[in-house]
Protein backbone atom coordinates (compact mmCIF):
# COMPACT_ATOMS: atom_id res chain seq x y z
CA UNK A 1 0.00 0.00 0.00
CA UNK A 2 2.68 2.55 1.12
CA UNK A 3 4.40 1.50 -2.28
CA UNK A 4 1.71 2.67 -4.58
CA UNK A 5 0.65 5.81 -2.09
CA UNK A 6 3.74 7.71 -1.51
CA UNK A 7 4.79 8.12 -4.98
CA UNK A 8 1.07 9.56 -6.12
CA UNK A 9 1.04 11.51 -3.62
CA UNK A 10 4.56 12.92 -4.34
CA UNK A 11 4.03 13.71 -8.17
CA UNK A 12 0.64 15.51 -6.84
CA UNK A 13 2.99 17.35 -4.93
CA UNK A 14 4.73 18.30 -7.33
CA UNK A 15 2.14 19.32 -10.07
CA UNK A 16 0.42 21.63 -7.65
CA UNK A 17 4.13 23.26 -6.63
CA UNK A 18 4.52 23.38 -10.25
CA UNK A 19 1.20 25.06 -11.02
CA UNK A 20 1.32 27.36 -7.93
CA UNK A 21 4.71 28.91 -8.65
CA UNK A 22 3.71 29.52 -12.43
CA UNK A 23 0.55 31.02 -10.66
CA UNK A 24 2.92 33.02 -8.95
CA UNK A 25 5.30 33.89 -11.59
CA UNK A 26 2.52 35.39 -14.04
CA UNK A 27 0.07 36.90 -11.00
CA UNK A 28 2.33 37.74 -8.32
CA UNK A 29 4.98 39.02 -7.77
CA UNK A 30 7.34 37.27 -5.82
CA UNK A 31 8.72 34.69 -7.94
CA UNK A 32 11.97 36.35 -10.09
CA UNK A 33 12.81 33.23 -12.60
CA UNK A 34 11.23 30.20 -12.94
CA UNK A 35 14.76 28.16 -13.22
CA UNK A 36 14.94 26.28 -9.72
CA UNK A 37 18.74 25.85 -10.11
CA UNK A 38 19.34 29.37 -10.78
CA UNK A 39 17.63 30.52 -8.07
CA UNK A 40 19.41 27.81 -5.59
CA UNK A 41 23.00 29.09 -6.59
CA UNK A 42 22.61 32.63 -6.47
CA UNK A 43 19.04 33.70 -4.29
CA UNK A 44 20.31 37.08 -3.69
CA UNK A 45 19.35 39.12 -6.81
CA UNK A 46 15.40 37.51 -6.76
CA UNK A 47 15.65 38.39 -2.99
CA UNK A 48 17.05 41.97 -3.85
CA UNK A 49 14.03 42.30 -6.49
CA UNK A 50 11.28 40.67 -4.30
CA UNK A 51 12.28 43.54 -1.53
CA UNK A 52 12.35 46.22 -4.13
CA UNK A 53 8.89 45.44 -5.00
CA UNK A 54 7.53 45.34 -1.55
CA UNK A 55 8.45 44.26 1.99
CA UNK A 56 5.32 42.09 2.39
CA UNK A 57 4.34 40.25 -1.23
CA UNK A 58 1.30 37.94 -1.26
CA UNK A 59 2.55 34.84 -2.58
CA UNK A 60 0.32 32.21 -4.12
CA UNK A 61 2.77 29.31 -3.82
CA UNK A 62 3.14 29.74 -0.13
CA UNK A 63 -0.60 30.22 0.39
CA UNK A 64 0.05 33.51 2.22
CA UNK A 65 3.06 36.02 1.72
CA UNK A 66 6.59 36.67 1.78
CA UNK A 67 8.14 39.01 3.69
CA UNK A 68 11.77 40.16 2.90
CA UNK A 69 12.42 43.62 5.29
CA UNK A 70 14.00 43.57 7.88
CA UNK A 71 12.09 45.86 9.98
CA UNK A 72 9.01 43.81 8.65
CA UNK A 73 10.27 39.96 9.63
CA UNK A 74 11.31 41.20 13.43
CA UNK A 75 7.55 42.67 13.79
CA UNK A 76 6.15 39.92 12.64
CA UNK A 77 8.35 37.84 14.88
CA UNK A 78 7.60 39.44 17.71
CA UNK A 79 3.79 39.63 17.24
CA UNK A 80 1.24 37.42 19.46
CA UNK A 81 -1.04 37.48 16.15
CA UNK A 82 1.57 34.59 14.13
CA UNK A 83 2.05 31.56 15.45
CA UNK A 84 4.87 28.69 14.96
CA UNK A 85 2.31 25.72 15.88
CA UNK A 86 1.68 24.29 12.37
CA UNK A 87 -0.27 21.23 14.27
CA UNK A 88 -3.09 23.46 14.30
CA UNK A 89 -2.77 24.05 10.12
CA UNK A 90 -5.24 21.16 8.86
CA UNK A 91 -4.15 21.55 5.02
CA UNK A 92 -0.19 20.08 6.35
CA UNK A 93 -1.87 17.79 8.83
CA UNK A 94 -3.64 15.96 6.34
CA UNK A 95 0.01 15.74 3.63
CA UNK A 96 1.86 14.94 6.88
CA UNK A 97 -0.79 12.21 7.96
CA UNK A 98 -0.77 10.60 4.71
CA UNK A 99 2.44 10.43 3.61
CA UNK A 100 3.62 9.13 7.72
CA UNK A 101 0.97 6.48 7.83
CA UNK A 102 1.18 4.98 11.23
CA UNK A 103 4.13 6.37 12.15
CA UNK A 104 4.35 9.61 14.59
CA UNK A 105 6.27 13.13 13.14
CA UNK A 106 7.88 15.33 15.34
CA UNK A 107 6.20 18.67 15.50
CA UNK A 108 2.73 17.27 14.64
CA UNK A 109 2.27 14.21 16.71
CA UNK A 110 5.04 14.93 19.48
CA UNK A 111 5.04 19.32 19.96
CA UNK A 112 8.46 20.89 21.04
CA UNK A 113 9.09 24.13 22.15
CA UNK A 114 9.63 25.51 18.64
CA UNK A 115 6.14 24.91 17.07
CA UNK A 116 4.27 26.26 19.73
CA UNK A 117 3.59 29.31 20.96
CA UNK A 118 2.81 30.82 24.64
CA UNK A 119 2.31 30.03 27.31
CA UNK A 120 3.23 26.51 26.29
CA UNK A 121 6.37 27.57 24.59
CA UNK A 122 7.43 29.81 27.54
CA UNK A 123 7.26 26.57 29.78
CA UNK A 124 9.20 24.43 27.56
CA UNK A 125 11.78 27.08 26.77
CA UNK A 126 12.38 28.20 30.32
CA UNK A 127 12.92 24.46 31.63
CA UNK A 128 15.26 23.16 28.12
CA UNK A 129 16.91 26.40 28.55
CA UNK A 130 18.47 25.01 31.91
CA UNK A 131 20.67 22.87 29.63
CA UNK A 132 22.11 25.49 27.75
CA UNK A 133 23.00 28.02 30.70
CA UNK A 134 26.35 30.23 29.32
CA UNK A 135 28.69 28.57 31.72
CA UNK A 136 27.92 25.03 30.54
CA UNK A 137 28.27 26.02 27.60
CA UNK A 138 31.31 27.64 27.85
CA UNK A 139 32.74 24.12 29.62
CA UNK A 140 32.19 22.26 26.82
CA UNK A 141 35.24 23.58 24.72
CA UNK A 142 38.14 21.51 26.07
CA UNK A 143 35.30 18.14 25.07
CA UNK A 144 34.81 20.12 21.56
CA UNK A 145 38.04 20.59 20.70
CA UNK A 146 39.26 17.54 21.48
CA UNK A 147 36.26 16.32 18.94
CA UNK A 148 37.41 18.72 16.25
CA UNK A 149 41.31 17.27 16.91
CA UNK A 150 40.07 13.57 16.78
CA UNK A 151 38.09 14.15 13.66
CA UNK A 152 41.16 16.43 12.20
CA UNK A 153 43.45 13.00 13.15
CA UNK A 154 41.58 11.40 11.24
CA UNK A 155 42.03 12.52 8.24
CA UNK A 156 44.59 11.28 5.46
CA UNK A 157 46.61 14.03 4.51
CA UNK A 158 49.34 12.20 1.72
CA UNK A 159 47.14 13.76 -1.36
CA UNK A 160 47.50 17.32 0.51
CA UNK A 161 43.73 17.74 0.30
CA UNK A 162 40.32 17.25 1.96
CA UNK A 163 37.09 17.90 2.12
CA UNK A 164 36.35 19.54 4.90
CA UNK A 165 32.08 19.06 5.26
CA UNK A 166 32.78 15.24 4.98
CA UNK A 167 35.71 15.13 7.16
CA UNK A 168 34.90 17.94 10.29
CA UNK A 169 31.89 20.27 9.37
CA UNK A 170 29.33 17.56 8.96
CA UNK A 171 30.47 15.34 11.09
CA UNK A 172 31.03 17.26 14.38
CA UNK A 173 27.87 18.98 15.11
CA UNK A 174 25.93 15.52 15.83
CA UNK A 175 28.54 14.14 17.65
CA UNK A 176 29.11 17.22 19.82
CA UNK A 177 24.92 16.88 20.74
CA UNK A 178 25.58 13.02 21.32
CA UNK A 179 28.47 13.60 23.56
CA UNK A 180 26.79 16.76 25.64
CA UNK A 181 23.49 13.99 25.70
CA UNK A 182 26.46 11.19 27.41
CA UNK A 183 25.55 8.96 24.51
CA UNK A 184 28.36 6.79 24.54
CA UNK A 185 31.22 6.99 21.32
CA UNK A 186 30.31 3.58 20.02
CA UNK A 187 26.77 4.57 19.62
CA UNK A 188 27.19 8.71 18.21
CA UNK A 189 26.89 7.56 14.27
CA UNK A 190 22.76 6.48 15.17
CA UNK A 191 22.59 10.04 15.66
CA UNK A 192 24.48 11.44 12.37
CA UNK A 193 21.72 8.99 10.33
CA UNK A 194 18.50 10.10 13.18
CA UNK A 195 19.40 13.76 12.45
CA UNK A 196 19.77 12.71 8.31
CA UNK A 197 16.36 11.27 8.00
CA UNK A 198 14.61 13.82 10.55
CA UNK A 199 15.71 16.89 8.67
CA UNK A 200 14.52 15.34 5.12
CA UNK A 201 11.47 14.54 6.61
CA UNK A 202 10.63 18.61 6.76
CA UNK A 203 10.42 18.44 2.71
CA UNK A 204 6.88 18.44 2.52
CA UNK A 205 7.12 17.85 -1.27
CA UNK A 206 8.57 14.33 -0.59
CA UNK A 207 5.73 11.74 1.26
CA UNK A 208 8.22 9.19 1.49
CA UNK A 209 10.91 11.34 3.07
CA UNK A 210 8.32 12.35 5.59
CA UNK A 211 8.12 8.78 6.62
CA UNK A 212 10.93 8.40 6.89
CA UNK A 213 11.31 11.27 9.14
CA UNK A 214 8.90 9.33 11.47
CA UNK A 215 10.77 6.55 11.83
CA UNK A 216 13.69 8.29 13.18
CA UNK A 217 11.64 10.32 15.33
CA UNK A 218 10.15 7.07 17.12
CA UNK A 219 13.48 5.51 17.00
CA UNK A 220 15.19 8.39 18.44
CA UNK A 221 12.45 8.35 21.31
CA UNK A 222 13.03 5.07 22.14
CA UNK A 223 16.50 5.18 22.55
CA UNK A 224 16.32 8.28 24.55
CA UNK A 225 13.46 6.85 26.92
CA UNK A 226 16.62 4.14 27.11
CA UNK A 227 19.64 6.74 28.03
CA UNK A 228 17.07 8.67 30.47
CA UNK A 229 16.13 5.49 32.13
CA UNK A 230 20.15 5.05 32.59
CA UNK A 231 20.75 8.63 33.78
CA UNK A 232 17.89 8.44 36.36
CA UNK A 233 19.86 6.05 37.74
CA UNK A 234 23.06 7.67 37.93
CA UNK A 235 22.57 11.51 37.18
CA UNK A 236 25.87 12.49 35.56
CA UNK A 237 26.91 16.68 34.14
CA UNK A 238 25.24 15.86 30.67
CA UNK A 239 22.27 17.59 29.34
CA UNK A 240 19.94 14.45 29.51
CA UNK A 241 20.79 14.35 33.47
CA UNK A 242 20.39 18.24 33.33
CA UNK A 243 16.74 18.29 31.96
CA UNK A 244 15.59 15.22 33.86
CA UNK A 245 16.55 17.40 37.22
CA UNK A 246 15.27 20.96 35.36
CA UNK A 247 12.80 22.40 37.28
CA UNK A 248 10.77 26.01 37.34
CA UNK A 249 8.11 26.90 39.56
CA UNK A 250 7.71 23.63 40.38
CA UNK A 251 7.56 22.18 36.90
CA UNK A 252 9.40 19.29 35.16
CA UNK A 253 9.40 18.37 31.80
CA UNK A 254 7.32 14.75 31.42
CA UNK A 255 9.49 11.82 29.55
CA UNK A 256 7.66 12.72 25.96
CA UNK A 257 8.77 16.80 26.58
CA UNK A 258 12.06 15.52 27.36
CA UNK A 259 12.23 12.80 24.20
CA UNK A 260 10.74 15.54 21.76
CA UNK A 261 13.02 18.87 22.49
CA UNK A 262 16.18 16.49 22.71
CA UNK A 263 15.35 15.15 19.12
CA UNK A 264 14.53 18.98 18.66
CA UNK A 265 18.05 20.06 19.70
CA UNK A 266 19.64 17.60 17.29
CA UNK A 267 17.27 18.94 13.96
CA UNK A 268 18.11 22.37 14.92
CA UNK A 269 21.34 22.40 15.90
CA UNK A 270 23.19 19.56 13.49
CA UNK A 271 22.73 20.98 9.63
CA UNK A 272 22.70 24.62 10.61
CA UNK A 273 26.09 24.74 12.67
CA UNK A 274 27.10 22.24 9.81
CA UNK A 275 26.20 25.37 6.97
CA UNK A 276 27.98 27.77 9.31
CA UNK A 277 31.52 26.33 9.68
CA UNK A 278 30.59 25.30 5.54
CA UNK A 279 29.59 28.76 4.61
CA UNK A 280 32.20 30.59 6.48
CA UNK A 281 35.37 28.71 5.20
CA UNK A 282 33.83 28.68 1.48
CA UNK A 283 33.49 32.33 2.03
CA UNK A 284 37.78 33.15 3.39
CA UNK A 285 38.58 30.92 0.52
CA UNK A 286 36.81 33.41 -1.64
CA UNK A 287 38.62 36.63 0.04
CA UNK A 288 41.85 35.05 0.79
CA UNK A 289 42.84 38.74 1.88
CA UNK A 290 40.28 38.15 4.54
CA UNK A 291 41.17 35.30 5.58
CA UNK A 292 44.32 36.92 6.62
CA UNK A 293 42.69 39.47 8.83
CA UNK A 294 40.30 36.48 10.26
CA UNK A 295 43.61 34.17 11.13
CA UNK A 296 44.89 37.09 13.04
CA UNK A 297 42.93 37.30 16.01
CA UNK A 298 40.10 35.78 17.94
CA UNK A 299 38.25 39.07 17.50
CA UNK A 300 38.62 39.04 13.60
CA UNK A 301 37.23 35.65 13.63
CA UNK A 302 34.14 35.67 15.82
CA UNK A 303 33.53 39.04 13.20
CA UNK A 304 33.92 36.69 10.28
CA UNK A 305 31.40 34.09 11.29
CA UNK A 306 29.15 36.90 11.88
CA UNK A 307 29.26 38.25 9.11
CA UNK A 308 29.15 34.86 7.26
CA UNK A 309 25.75 34.18 9.01
CA UNK A 310 25.16 37.87 8.00
CA UNK A 311 25.74 37.21 4.15
CA UNK A 312 24.84 33.64 4.24
CA UNK A 313 22.41 32.05 7.03
CA UNK A 314 22.54 28.61 6.96
CA UNK A 315 18.73 29.13 7.64
CA UNK A 316 16.85 31.04 4.78
CA UNK A 317 12.68 31.25 5.63
CA UNK A 318 11.35 31.12 9.26
CA UNK A 319 7.71 30.40 8.69
CA UNK A 320 4.72 31.58 10.52
CA UNK A 321 0.90 31.30 10.55
CA UNK A 322 -1.57 34.15 10.74
CA UNK A 323 -3.76 33.55 13.94
CA UNK A 324 -6.10 35.97 13.78
CA UNK A 325 -6.86 38.45 9.70
CA UNK A 326 -4.77 41.77 9.95
CA UNK A 327 -3.95 44.25 7.87
CA UNK A 328 -0.05 45.89 8.03
CA UNK A 329 1.42 47.97 5.25
CA UNK A 330 -1.83 47.98 3.51
CA UNK A 331 -1.90 44.28 3.13
CA UNK A 332 -4.75 42.02 4.07
CA UNK A 333 -3.83 38.68 6.25
CA UNK A 334 -5.77 36.42 6.78
CA UNK A 335 -6.36 34.17 9.19
CA UNK A 336 -4.75 30.83 8.08
CA UNK A 337 -2.33 32.26 5.60
CA UNK A 338 1.34 31.24 5.68
CA UNK A 339 4.12 34.03 6.11
CA UNK A 340 7.58 33.51 4.75
CA UNK A 341 10.14 35.25 6.85
CA UNK A 342 12.83 35.52 4.83
CA UNK A 343 16.31 35.62 6.62
CA UNK A 344 18.25 35.73 3.85
CA UNK A 345 15.97 38.93 2.23
CA UNK A 346 16.67 40.96 5.56
CA UNK A 347 20.34 40.70 6.15
CA UNK A 348 20.36 41.99 2.70
CA UNK A 349 18.07 45.15 3.25
CA UNK A 350 19.86 48.14 3.18
CA UNK A 351 18.15 49.49 5.67
CA UNK A 352 19.47 46.89 8.10
CA UNK A 353 23.26 46.78 6.80
CA UNK A 354 25.35 49.37 4.53
CA UNK A 355 26.48 47.77 1.04
CA UNK A 356 24.56 44.52 2.32
CA UNK A 357 25.68 42.59 -1.00
CA UNK A 358 29.41 43.11 0.18
CA UNK A 359 31.18 40.21 2.39
CA UNK A 360 33.05 42.53 4.92
CA UNK A 361 34.51 41.13 8.05
CA UNK A 362 35.65 44.62 8.79
CA UNK A 363 31.98 45.71 9.42
CA UNK A 364 31.71 47.88 12.73
CA UNK A 365 28.02 46.97 12.76
CA UNK A 366 26.41 43.35 11.44
CA UNK A 367 22.94 43.55 11.89
CA UNK A 368 21.02 39.84 11.36
CA UNK A 369 18.14 37.77 11.89
CA UNK A 370 19.72 34.50 11.40
CA UNK A 371 19.09 32.77 14.59
CA UNK A 372 15.89 34.03 14.73
CA UNK A 373 14.50 37.22 16.87
CA UNK A 374 11.94 37.41 19.92
CA UNK A 375 10.45 34.70 21.82
CA UNK A 376 11.80 31.43 19.28
CA UNK A 377 15.42 33.19 19.14
CA UNK A 378 18.11 30.03 19.07
CA UNK A 379 18.14 28.42 21.92
CA UNK A 380 21.61 27.03 20.77
CA UNK A 381 23.70 29.76 19.60
CA UNK A 382 26.34 30.82 21.95
CA UNK A 383 27.11 26.25 21.45
CA UNK A 384 27.31 27.36 17.99
CA UNK A 385 29.42 30.19 17.98
CA UNK A 386 31.74 28.03 19.95
CA UNK A 387 31.92 25.38 17.74
CA UNK A 388 32.55 27.11 14.80
CA UNK A 389 35.55 29.00 16.46
CA UNK A 390 37.29 26.26 17.94
CA UNK A 391 37.23 24.58 14.54
CA UNK A 392 38.41 27.45 12.81
CA UNK A 393 41.20 27.88 15.69
CA UNK A 394 41.83 24.24 14.92
CA UNK A 395 42.15 24.55 11.30
CA UNK A 396 44.35 27.76 11.36
CA UNK A 397 47.09 26.39 13.63
CA UNK A 398 47.11 23.08 11.86
CA UNK A 399 47.20 24.56 8.34
CA UNK A 400 49.04 27.72 7.91
CA UNK A 401 47.75 27.58 3.91
CA UNK A 402 44.44 26.60 2.81
CA UNK A 403 43.55 26.52 -0.83
CA UNK A 404 39.79 26.29 -2.65
CA UNK A 405 40.19 23.42 -4.80
CA UNK A 406 36.72 22.63 -5.59
CA UNK A 407 35.09 24.13 -9.04
CA UNK A 408 31.44 25.50 -9.32
CA UNK A 409 29.98 25.13 -5.91
CA UNK A 410 26.99 23.18 -4.97
CA UNK A 411 24.34 24.78 -3.31
CA UNK A 412 22.17 22.17 -2.96
CA UNK A 413 18.63 21.58 -3.24
CA UNK A 414 17.14 22.57 -0.31
CA UNK A 415 15.67 26.17 -0.48
CA UNK A 416 15.01 26.35 3.38
CA UNK A 417 18.56 25.61 4.35
CA UNK A 418 21.69 27.38 2.30
CA UNK A 419 25.56 25.39 2.45
CA UNK A 420 27.91 23.92 0.43
CA UNK A 421 27.76 20.54 0.17
CA UNK A 422 31.38 19.82 -0.14
CA UNK A 423 34.23 22.10 0.22
CA UNK A 424 37.57 20.88 -0.85
CA UNK A 425 40.60 22.47 0.00
CA UNK A 426 44.27 21.62 -0.54
CA UNK A 427 46.81 22.06 2.70
CA UNK A 428 49.29 23.83 1.06
CA UNK A 429 49.88 26.57 -1.96
CA UNK A 430 52.84 24.13 -3.43
CA UNK A 431 51.21 21.25 -2.65
CA UNK A 432 48.10 22.45 -5.00
CA UNK A 433 50.07 23.97 -8.06
CA UNK A 434 51.31 20.55 -7.94
CA UNK A 435 48.03 18.81 -7.99
CA UNK A 436 46.93 21.26 -10.74
CA UNK A 437 50.20 20.77 -12.85
CA UNK A 438 49.69 17.09 -12.38
CA UNK A 439 45.51 17.92 -13.24
CA UNK A 440 46.84 19.48 -16.60
CA UNK A 441 49.41 16.82 -17.67
CA UNK A 442 46.57 14.10 -17.31
CA UNK A 443 44.83 16.13 -19.03
CA UNK A 444 47.29 16.59 -21.96
CA UNK A 445 47.04 13.24 -22.32
C1 LIG B 1 24.66 28.29 13.04
C2 LIG B 1 23.88 27.48 13.70
C3 LIG B 1 22.43 27.76 13.97
C4 LIG B 1 21.55 28.55 13.30
C5 LIG B 1 21.81 29.40 12.05
C6 LIG B 1 20.28 28.46 13.98
C7 LIG B 1 19.13 29.14 13.61
C8 LIG B 1 17.96 29.14 14.33
C9 LIG B 1 16.80 29.91 14.00
C10 LIG B 1 16.67 30.82 12.80
C11 LIG B 1 15.87 29.67 14.96
C12 LIG B 1 14.47 30.30 15.04
C13 LIG B 1 13.46 29.51 14.26
C14 LIG B 1 12.10 30.16 14.24
O1 LIG B 1 11.87 31.18 14.89
O2 LIG B 1 11.22 29.62 13.52
C15 LIG B 1 16.43 28.73 15.88
C16 LIG B 1 15.76 28.22 16.97
C17 LIG B 1 16.27 27.21 17.77
N1 LIG B 1 17.55 26.69 17.73
FE1 LIG B 1 19.01 27.22 16.48
N2 LIG B 1 20.43 27.60 15.03
C18 LIG B 1 21.72 27.16 15.08
C19 LIG B 1 22.28 26.28 15.99
C20 LIG B 1 21.60 25.68 17.02
C21 LIG B 1 22.16 24.73 17.95
C22 LIG B 1 23.63 24.28 17.98
C23 LIG B 1 21.15 24.31 18.76
C24 LIG B 1 21.18 23.34 19.91
C25 LIG B 1 21.92 22.28 19.98
C26 LIG B 1 19.96 25.05 18.38
C27 LIG B 1 18.73 24.93 18.99
C28 LIG B 1 17.63 25.71 18.68
C29 LIG B 1 16.37 25.60 19.39
C30 LIG B 1 16.04 24.65 20.52
C31 LIG B 1 15.51 26.54 18.81
C32 LIG B 1 14.06 26.81 19.19
C33 LIG B 1 13.96 27.88 20.25
C34 LIG B 1 12.53 28.19 20.63
O3 LIG B 1 11.59 27.72 20.00
O4 LIG B 1 12.36 28.94 21.60
N3 LIG B 1 20.27 25.84 17.31
N4 LIG B 1 17.72 28.42 15.50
Amino acid sequence: MKQVVLPILKAAMQVVMWVLKRVDYYFGQTVTSLNPLESLIDPYPGFNAVRDKGPILRSYMNNGWIVTGYKEVTEFLRDQRVSNDFSKNAFMVRIVRLAAGDVDVLNIDNPTMLGQDPPDHTRLRKLVAKGFLHKYVQSLAPTIEQLVDDLLDEIPLDSGRFDVMQSLARPLPAIVIAEMMGVPASERHLFERWSEQLLGGTDLGNPALIRKGGEANMEMRAYLAELAERKRGAPGQDLISQLIMAEEDGDKLSADELYSNCILLLVAGHETTTRLIGNCLYLLLHHPEQMEVARQSEENLVNALEESLRYEPPVQFMARIVKESMTVNDCKLKQGQMLMLSIAAANRDPAANENPDVFDIKRKKITHVSFGYGIHLCLGMSLARLEAKIVFNRLFNRFPELVYLGEKPNWGTNPMFRGVETLLVGTSISGVQEHLSVERHVASR
